[in-house]
């Protein structure tokens, strides 16, 4: 991979080359793990880990915003993934995504910005707050789980770029790599995958950029090394693996928007009295469970984030 150094970054913000050259070193180096409210976590069976998945992130302490409700387990979250990169089954991540290379990793950082350039993950990382959140998720396809993440507020970061007045969607895209990425030599997607959000849901203190879960670095198949994770809407918008944003005046067009225009909108909020055209979104199976339980306006988010939406047909934007 081929970094160019732009000219506007700041040399205290490029990183120190042997951090670089070793994460594992630079996991180690910050400050001490924090497995607060975790414990038997480490007691759970789990399945493989892929690339750095399973070693501790350290310096994580709680954040606000978690839900009390009991984690699913690890061994799930691990092994009943949508990762289409890596096939269009629930196992394929778990078992293919150990091809994924995530060191060394960079973000481009593009649009209207004051700062755009290439961005290696661990100055992304400097300085961010590790924060352990844990969120209710909910699918589309009608599942929901408990994920403890570990990571930081979007908002924090976007800051760093200087957005100018024109950025009024931020589009995020993965990695692009048919031979890392066995999944994207089949056109089940237009390759690579994208998703956007509104500035203001974006900078929302609820929307993080996860590099754990459990107190560990993510495992490839939830992500890795950076995923978004906005927990009023469908699982579809945490989008992982990052390797752009762009910062844009025109709302970009995500790949599910793309695939099935009809089926899956640009919001993609939670919404149980909008039914997907195939199948009603009023309820759904938590993972670990088998009766099923109803599903709330915005994934139970609403206090936060209802006025976002204030005024808008939800039916239309759905
Ligand atoms: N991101 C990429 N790059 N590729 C994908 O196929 N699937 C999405 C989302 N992010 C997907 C993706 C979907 S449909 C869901 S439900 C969640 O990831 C699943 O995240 P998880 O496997 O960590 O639970």
């Amino acid at each position: 991979m081929i970094i160019k150094k732009p000219a506007d970054i700041p040399s205290s913000e490029i990183t120190d080359q042997q951090i670089y050259r070793d994460r594992r070193r630079f996991i180690r180096n910050t400050s001490t793990l924090l497995l607060a409210g975790m414990t038997g976590t480490v007691l759970q069976p789990r399945p493989a880990q892929a690339g750095y998945g399973g070693q501790p992130v350290a310096g994580t302490r709680p954040g606000p915003f978690s839900t009390n409700e009991t984690p699913t387990l690890y061994k799930d979250i691990t092994s009943y993934n949508n990762f289409y990169e890596f096939g269009t089954d629930k196992k394929s991540p778990a078992l293919l995504s150990g091809s994924l290379k995530t060191d060394p990793w960079s973000v481009a950082v593009e649009g209207a910005v004051s700062r755009p350039g290439n961005y290696f993950l661990e100055d992304i990382l400097k300085g961010q707050p590790m924060e352990e959140r844990i969120y209710r998720m909910r699918c589309v396809e009608g599942w929901s789980m408990v994920i403890p993440w570990v990571g930081f507020p979007l908002s924090g970061l976007i800051k760093r770029f200087e957005p100018s007045a024109d950025a009024k969607y931020v589009e995020f895209q993965t990695l692009l790599d048919p031979v890392q990425m066995p999944g994207q030599r089949r056109n089940v997607l237009d390759w690579p995958y994208v998703e956007g959000l509104r500035m203001d849901e974006a900078m929302h203190p609820l929307t993080i950029l996860a590099v754990g879960l459990y107190g560990e670095i993510l495992p490839n198949q939830n992500g890795a090394p950076l995923r978004l994770v906005v927990p009023w809407k469908y699982g579809f918008k945490g989008i992982k693996s990052i390797v752009k944003m762009r910062f844009l005046e025109q709302q970009p067009q995500s790949s599910w928007m793309r695939s099935a225009p009809h089926e899956y909108g640009f919001y993609a909020n939670v919404n149980p009295q909008v039914s997907h055209p195939r199948w009603s979104q009023r309820r759904e199976r938590r993972i670990g469970e088998f009766r099923k339980r109803k599903t709330l306006m915005f994934n139970g988010y609403a206090e936060q984030v209802a006025h976002l939406y204030q005024g808008m047909d939800l039916k239309k934007n759905f």
